[in-house]
């Protein structure tokens, strides 16, 4: 066997260093240019910091999963490294408008950006994620084929999250009984950007003809695993440890977000337990002994037991649509073992 033959592997810890380097070289060019034409380099600075601060990198490793997925080379090339941090960037645009719309003190166990500086600095600063998202993926250095094949996904998966985020802010303060309307928001605010959209497009950079092969199987995955990544999310974001999540313990009842769990729970409430799911959730001043009655009508309306179930179930089927996958098995392997990382989180 040749010394040099390409390790048939995915090394998680050699990419996740490729995507953080390529990130941060783009955000210091970014830095240095707001100076150089004197520019409020702050605002740039900020976004360097924010992005540099943590994360678990989990959208641009799926992107470079998909790529290997459909053929492409274990030596990811800079083009695809830069298409696969462009989701990072992404990401950071909707976290930080997420944070603003939320409400949110913290994030990454940080304060938020609207905390630090204030809601419109954080706003625009959003907004120039957004911006640098595209920079990235269009000054990657892809071939015409490989941007036509990306495009229709990034644009697709974007837009999906914009109205995910829209049905979840015309739901909040008033969440429905109902399990259709969380449903969908779990799916369009954070199915699609954070599984389906990064497999999907990394698969269409290596096979750009424009029906790869393993695209109904990344996406039944990537539903799957990101709907259950949400659910996990949603449990946090009431069961959670702040010291853990890095968030506020207090937010999701606060606002009164519409999930699944809360869904679940009014429909099974009894009389009594209704009061308190009426009294406590939606109120911004909620207390932590609120709190407690709320988490204690959770857990006995069975709806804490539920979404874990649901949680299970998406598992499952992430696994089962991998089984009949046509793909290498060492990335079969890696996407097995990110069904479990994502969906049993505490973070
Ligand atoms: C965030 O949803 C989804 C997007 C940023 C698109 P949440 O509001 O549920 O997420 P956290 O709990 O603040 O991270
Ligand atoms: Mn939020
Ligand atoms: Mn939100």
């Amino acid at each position: 066997m040749s010394a040099r033959a390409p390790a048939a592997r995915f090394d998680q810890d050699a990419l996740r260093r490729a995507v953080d380097t390529t990130l941060t070289d783009f955000m210091e060019d970014r830095v240095d240019d707001a100076r150089r034409r004197g520019l409020p380099q702050q605002a740039a600075e900020v976004l360097a910091e924010f992005v540099r601060g943590g994360g678990k990198r989990i959208r641009p490793m799926l992107c470079l999963a998909g790529w290997q997925a459909a053929g492409g080379a274990a030596a990811v090339p800079p083009p695809v490294l830069k298409a696969a941090a462009s989701l990072e960037m992404f990401h950071a645009f909707a976290l930080i408008h997420d944070d603003i719309i939320d409400l949110s003190d913290t994030r990454r166990g940080r304060p938020t950006v609207h905390r630090r500086l204030n809601t419109d600095a954080a706003l625009l600063i959003g907004d120039l994620a957004l911006v640098f998202a595209d920079d990235l993926l269009h000054g990657a250095a892809l071939t015409p084929a490989q941007l036509r094949a990306a495009l229709p996904i990034t644009n697709s998966m974007r837009a999906d999250t914009i109205y995910g985020q829209y049905l979840d802010v015309s739901y909040s303060g008033n969440p429905p009984d109902s399990l259709d309307p969380p449903l969908a928001i779990i799916r369009y605010k954070t199915a699609r950007y954070t599984v389906e959209g990064p497999l999907l497009l990394g698969a269409a950079l290596a096979d750009v003809s424009d029906a790869t092969a393993c695209a109904p199987v990344l996406s039944a995955y990537g539903i799957a695993v990101g709907e259950a990544f949400q659910l996990r999310d949603d449990l946090l974001g009431v069961f959670g440890d702040p010291a853990e999540t890095g968030k506020p313990a207090l937010d999701d009842l606060r606002e009164g977000k519409a999930t699944v769990l809360m869904a679940l729970a009014l429909r099974n409430a009894d009389a009594a337990q209704r009061a308190t799911l009426h009294r406590e959730v939606g109120n911004p001043r909620l207390t932590r002994r609120g709190a407690e009655q709320v988490r204690a009508v959770l857990t006995a309306t069975g709806a804490r037991a539920a979404v874990e179930e649901m949680i299970d179930q998406r598992r499952r089927s992430a696994l089962a649509a991998l089984d009949a996958a046509d793909m290498p098995p060492h990335i079969a392997a890696e996407l097995r073992s990110l069904a479990f990382s994502a969906t049993a989180r505490t973070t």
